[in-house]
C-alpha cells in the first residue's frame, strides 16, 4: 500500500440515476458492460487519470457496491475514494458530492458514470485546461449530423452546426467557481457547465472523445458492450515496500426482549431471554463485522446489510460473517485475527467460550478470541438490560 499525497484535484462521479430510459431493471451505474459494471468501467478512466480524491455519488442503497467497485479501481490509490448518497436529480447529486470534496482540493471534475467508456487522456486535459487558469472546461465534439429544429412532425428550420457542439463530461472547474454556482443555483440545469454559466462564469471547451458518449438507451448499451475493453486482473503491486496490516474497531449493543431466544457470539443460549434486533440481535457477531469493515475501509454494518437488506432479517452470526468474509477478499482482503469481548451479566460465557470461538473462527476462516466480563452491577450491562461487544480486528492486504 502506498501513501499518497492529499490531492489538488477531485473527481466526482455521479452515479445515482435510476437509469429509467435503459429500463435494464437496475439502477444504470449498476448494469454490467461485461463482467464489470458501467461504474467499475467509468473509474478506470477517472483512476488511470490524474492522481485525485475520488467522490462516487451512488444511490443510497447501492453505496456497499459502489465502494467495492471504487476500491478495487482504485488499487494503490484507494485512500482516496470515497462514496456518498446521491439525490433525486443529478443537480443534487453533484451538490451531495461537492459537500465531500476535501479543503485542499483546488480544482473539480465532474462526471457521468453512463459516460464509462471515457479515456483517462481527457481527465488530462480537462485538469490541464483548468490548470492554464480557464474558470469552467466543458469536452466536447462537433455535431455531425445535420441539425433540424421540429415541432411535432414538421420541421421549422435547419440549424447551422457550424456554431454547435456536443457536450461530454468529465466538466472541470475551479473549486470556488463551482461552489459559488452550486449556491447561486436558482433552477434545475441539465449539466455543471449550464448552471455555472447561469453564475455568470465563462465556459471554455477542450476536445472530447467518441468513446465518452453517454450510455442512455438500451442501443447505446449494446454500443458500448461491442467497445469495451476488458479489465486486467489484478495484479500485485510493484511496490518495495510491504503491505501494511490494517486494524477496524467495532461496537455493538442490543436490549433484551427480543420475540425469539437468545442468539449470542454465533450460539443459541436455550432458557435465556432473546435480543432486540433486525437479525437474531447477535450484538457479538456485529461488532466484529464492524470492525472488519472498517479495517478494510469497506463502510460499516448498515452499508451491508441494513434494513433494506430484508434477508438478513432473522439471520444468524455465520451468515453475516461468511457474507463479510467475502466482502474483505473481494476487496483483496485476507483476515488475521479478532479479538471480541462481551460486557453482560447474562448469558455466563466461561462454560461455551471455546464453543463460541469455534463457531466465530470457522466462519472467518481465522482465529476469533472471545472475552467476557460483567460490570460490577453499573450500566446497562450490569442491570442486565443488555448486552455490548467491543471487537477488534487486523486484515492484511492479500
Ligand atoms: N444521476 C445521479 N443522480 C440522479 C440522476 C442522475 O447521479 N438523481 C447521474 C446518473 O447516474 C448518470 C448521470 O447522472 O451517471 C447522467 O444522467 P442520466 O444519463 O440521465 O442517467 P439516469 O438519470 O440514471 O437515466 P434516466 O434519465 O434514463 O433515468
Ligand atoms: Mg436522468
Amino acid at each position: 500500500m502506498s501513501i499518497v499525497p492529499v490531492p489538488r484535484v477531485a473527481v466526482i462521479v455521479v452515479a445515482a440515476g435510476s437509469g429509467q430510459r435503459l429500463g435494464a431493471g437496475a439502477p444504470k451505474a449498476f448494469v454490467g458492460l461485461d463482467a464489470h459494471t458501467m461504474l467499475r468501467h467509468a473509474l478506470r478512466g477517472v483512476c488511470d487519470g490524474p492522481v485525485a480524491q475520488v467522490i462516487v455519488v451512488a444511490p443510497a442503497d447501492r453505496v456497499g457496491d459502489a465502494r467495492t467497485d471504487a476500491v478495487e479501481a482504485a488499487g494503490d490509490r484507494r485512500d482516496l475514494v470515497s462514496v456518498v448518497p446521491g439525490g433525486a436529480t443529478r443537480q443534487a447529486s453533484v451538490a451531495a458530492g461537492l459537500a465531500a470534496v476535501w479543503p485542499d482540493v483546488e480544482v473539480v471534475l465532474v462526471h457521468d458514470a453512463a459516460r464509462a467508456l471515457t479515456p483517462a487522456s481527457v481527465f488530462t486535459r480537462v485538469v490541464a485546461a483548468v490548470d492554464s487558469g480557464q474558470d469552467a472546461v466543458v469536452p466536447v465534439l462537433p455535431v455531425v449530423d445535420t441539425i433540424k429544429r421540429v415541432e411535432g412532425a414538421t420541421v421549422l428550420t435547419g440549424v447551422d452546426r457550424d456554431g454547435l457542439a456536443a457536450a461530454q463530461t468529465p466538466q472541470g472547474f475551479r473549486r470556488d467557481v463551482l461552489e459559488t454556482a452550486y449556491r447561486l443555483a436558482a433552477a434545475e440545469h441539465t449539466d455543471d457547465a449550464a448552471l455555472v454559466q447561469a453564475a455568470g462564469f465563462p465556459v471554455f471547451t477542450a476536445a472530447g472523445d467518441e468513446l465518452s458518449f453517454k450510455i442512455t438507451t438500451p442501443a447505446d448499451l449494446d454500443r458500448a458492450r461491442g467497445l469495451v475493453a476488458p479489465i486486467p486482473p489484478v495484479v500485485a503491486a510493484l511496490d518495495p515496500r510491504p503491505a501494511l496490516p490494517r486494524v477496524g474497531v467495532g461496537t455493538d449493543v442490543h436490549a433484551f426482549g427480543g420475540d425469539g431466544g437468545l442468539w449470542l457470539a454465533g450460539l443459541e443460549w436455550p432458557g435465556e431471554q432473546g435480543l432486540h434486533g433486525h437479525s437474531d440481535g447477535d450484538a457479538v457477531a456485529h461488532a466484529i463485522v464492524d470492525a472488519l469493515l472498517a479495517a478494510a475501509g469497506l463502510g460499516d454494518i448498515g452499508t451491508h446489510f441494513g434494513t433494506d437488506h430484508p434477508e438478513y432479517a432473522g439471520a444468524h452470526a455465520e451468515a453475516f460473517l461468511v457474507r463479510t468474509r467475502a466482502l474483505l477478499a473481494e476487496a483483496g482482503f485476507a483476515i488475521g485475527n479478532v479479538s471480541v469481548q462481551v460486557q453482560a451479566r447474562r448469558p455466563r460465557f466461561a462454560a461455551r467460550r471455546g464453543e463460541a470461538e469455534a463457531v466465530l473462527s470457522a466462519a472467518l476462516g481465522a482465529p476469533v478470541a472471545v472475552s467476557a466480563t460483567t460490570t460490577d452491577g453499573l450500566g446497562f450491562t450490569g442491570t442486565g438490560d443488555g448486552v455490548a461487544a467491543f471487537a477488534v480486528a487486523l486484515v492484511v492486504p492479500a
